[in-house]
């Protein structure tokens, strides 16, 4: 692409405003942050300095994030804690413009070392109110865990039911399909929460089909695998099911060799409800708008797209419909005056 046209575009990106849908609270822990936190609390770490830590960021699949990943969070342990790490990601994302956030978090991972429920979901949605974009909780099971332990997790948790809107599965894919979740998944729906799954990851697309199936989830995070399905991909799109995808995560896990390999344009072009997300911004190379960056520099994609991802961010937010209007609202005006801009190509890159 011409540098100038990219150079608009990446304006655009950047300024234009979104939701993000898919953030693991945990995975926005800055190693500078895993450090102050471990002194803070008396916790020895594995690695000498950040630059250590930092440099144990490579991972060959989703399982070898997921063990630096939890070894970071072990630093958590006051509400103050979850309380900082919560506001930090809050001041970033509001940086990239992101209006509304819909924050995963792993209560799971710091139950089992003693932390306090109330800790967990205190700290983090005190952040939320006094942070400055609007910002719900989705709670995640770990799906290497055993449906009875989600079961005394969501127990424990619904004291705090006012402070959560949604429940979400995550953790290691492979060899733990949605199915083991049936049940618990059942009880959160009647209990009125939102729900939504990552599937089709470094799963397979059929783990997107029992997802919706068997857990009726409303969103799939992830799904990129979904296109090796040519059946479950039209269906996505019928019923327009949002899938959050994260590139650099993708990229980071080796779900595709390259972000030039990615398939966001696939996606699109298949008319399905995509979103991009950051996933885990400080383990996989930026918050989003540098997936937004990194994913308009590498690929085929426009000025068009970027107003859909934008749309679709919001559209798919499980937010009421006069918020959701009025962010759309939003987005209709800034992309109204951002086709005016003459580089900013509409049709094509
Ligand atoms: N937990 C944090 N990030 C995750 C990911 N990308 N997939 C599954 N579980 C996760
Ligand atoms: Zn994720």
């Amino acid at each position: 692409m011409p540098n100038d046209r990219f150079d608009a575009l990446r304006t655009i990106v950047q300024q234009m405003p979104k939701a993000e849908l898919h953030i693991h609270i945990e995975g926005s822990l800055e190693p500078e942050l895993i450090f102050a936190l471990a002194q803070r609390n008396g916790v020895s770490l594995p690695y000498e300095s950040v630059a250590q830590l930092r440099q144990a960021y490579d991972f060959a699949d989703l399982q070898s994030f997921l063990d630096i990943y939890y070894a970071g969070a072990s630093v958590l342990r006051e509400e103050r804690d979850f309380y900082d790490m919560t506001m930090a990601y809050l001041r970033r994302a509001h940086a990239d413009n992101v209006r509304h956030a819909e924050i995963f978090f792993d209560p799971q991972t710091h139950t089992a070392r003693g932390v306090p429920m109330a800790a967990v979901v205190g700290g983090i949605f005190r952040a939320c109110q006094d942070g400055p974009i609007s910002a719900s909780l989705i709670m995640c099971f770990l799906r290497h865990l055993s449906e009875e332990e989600a079961i005394a997790t969501l127990e424990e948790a619904l004291p705090f039911r006012d402070k959560i809107i949604g429940v979400g599965l995550d953790s290691s894919e492979r060899g733990h399909p949605p199915e083991k979740f049936m049940r618990v998944f059942r009880r959160c729906k009647e209990l009125g929460f939102h729900l939504v799954a990552h599937a089709g990851e470094e799963g397979p697309p059929a783990y997107i089909e029992t997802a919706l199936d068997l857990l009726e989830v409303e969103r799939i995070d992830h799904g990129v695998r979904c296109l090796e399905d040519p059946r479950l991909t039209e269906r996505l799109a019928r019923e327009r099911i949002a899938l959050t995808v994260c590139p650099l995560s993708n990229v980071k896990l080796r779900v595709f060799p390259d972000m030039a390999a990615h398939n966001l344009p696939a996606l699109l072009a298949a008319g399905l409800r995509v979103t991009i997300n950051s996933d885990d911004p400080a383990y996989f190379g930026g918050y989003l708008n540098d997936n937004f960056e990194a994913a308009f520099a590498a690929l085929p994609l426009t000025l068009a797209h970027a107003e859909a991802l934008a749309r679709n961010s919001f559209g798919a937010a499980f937010l009421g419909a006069a918020a959701k209007r009025a962010h759309l609202e939003e987005v209709d005006a800034f992309f109204s005056k951002a086709s005016h801009t003459p580089t900013a190509d509409r049709t094509h890159v």
